[in-house]
């Protein structure tokens, strides 16, 4: 042990002279001493007023280096006439701290505080609120419901004939394949565009007719920063006598004003929807950087927000109106789209992901 090695290396003259706890390896054990350590014990352990008081004195009395051992190592160089009587009281005196330290070591701690600090601010309930494409929703149909439009809904699961036949998308035509969908039967499938809803609300009404169709829309695309499975439209319809594309413009205008701010351009490139004869899609000049080309806009300064044209005879003629009398407008914008445009998100996952630090922002 490191007590006998430093005690052997001792110069023989004392000239070093060792540590209290070594010169007591030197003395005979008397049974005085056992005596004396063990009322030491009780008196230090009576003191002792904290757990890690208690356990310091259970390993300085009866650890595997603590007194009662030193004491009975000590038993060998005692003369051996006096070897039972020291161990006997060397026992006593540990099975008395022994009882003196189970009180002790199993009493509760003396202060009893609650497991947590009552002086933290409380955390705040998570507020509540519409989602923000909800939000979106509602403040697109704000806009066009001051411009005279009534707003109407249709199924999500839609029948085929809705959302192609209808709008002069036949089956084997080409541009089935950019909108084919989900089909839960041969003619039964979720919706992939909002227009659905335009032939729904012609079929019941007469012109005039000024509609928007909000709602959810479902395409097989493979979900990134910019396409979902899942998404939302807001579709426009005007039917009368006498509507032109001057309207369309004005009506676009107008929303992308009041959805944007004054400052916005707007501009109409040709395209092609089967439904809409002539078509355009419609850009806004990219919010984030007015024009000037920035990360959301891909440097081009427009973004396209929405599709529309003039209502194609065709479809006219399915839902019964009389093409040589009516003419009308539609759009179709998406949602996420105009959302992620106006707040400056760049990833539509966000918005079905439902992390809360995402939604608390709106
Ligand atoms: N339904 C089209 C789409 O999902 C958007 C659209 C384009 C709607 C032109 C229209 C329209 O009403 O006239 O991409």
């Amino acid at each position: 042990m490191h007590a006998e090695k430093s005690f052997v290396s001792f110069p023989a003259d004392g000239a070093h002279l060792p540590t209290d706890e070594m010169t007591d390896l030197l003395k005979l054990l008397e049974p005085q001493e056992i005596r004396e350590l063990q009322s030491r014990a009780l008196s230090e352990i009576a003191r002792a007023s904290s757990a890690a008081d208690v356990e310091s004195l259970r390993v300085r009395y009866l650890g595997r280096k603590g007194l009662i051992k030193q004491a009975t190592n000590r038993l060998g160089k005692a003369p051996p006439e006096q070897r039972p009587g020291l161990g006997r009281l060397i026992n006593e005196a540990r099975q008395t701290i022994e009882e003196a330290l189970k009180p002790k070591t199993f009493a509760k701690p003396e202060k009893k505080r609650p497991p947590f600090d009552l002086t933290l601010p409380a955390r705040r309930a998570a507020g509540s609120g519409l989602h923000p494409i909800t939000q979106t929703i509602e403040a697109v149909k704000d806009i066009f419901l001051r411009l005279g439009f009534e707003v109407a809904y249709g199924p999500e699961v839609e029948l085929d004939y809705y959302n192609f036949e209808a709008l002069n998308i036949p089956e084997d035509h080409p541009a089935r394949e950019a909108f084919d969908t989900f089909f839960l039967h041969d003619d039964v499938l979720l919706r992939s565009q909002t227009s659905t809803v335009q032939i729904r609300v012609m079929e019941k009404r007469q012109p005039p007719i000024r509609v928007i169709a909000p709602g959810k829309v479902y395409r097989p695309d493979t979900v990134d920063a910019t396409h979902s499975f899942l998404f939302h439209q807001v579709e426009g319809l005007v039917v009368d006598e006498g509507v032109t594309m001057a309207d369309l413009k004005y009506v676009l205008h107008e929303f992308a004003r009041e959805f944007y701010g004054p400052d916005v351009r707007m501009r109409f490139r040709p395209y092609f929807f089967p439904f809409t004869e002539p078509s355009v899609e419609v850009d806004i000049s990219c919010y984030a950087c007015k024009g000037d080309g920035c990360w959301l806009c891909k440097g081009a300064g427009w973004i396209e927000i929405l599709g529309a044209g003039m209502v194609d005879p065709t479809v006219f003629r399915y839902v019964g109106y009389d093409a040589e009398r009516y003419t009308g407008f539609a759009f179709g914008m998406g949602v996420e789209r105009i959302a992620m445009l106006k707040h400056g998100i760049d990833d539509i996952r966000l918005f079905l992901e439902n992390d809360l630090r995402f939604l608390q922002q709106f």
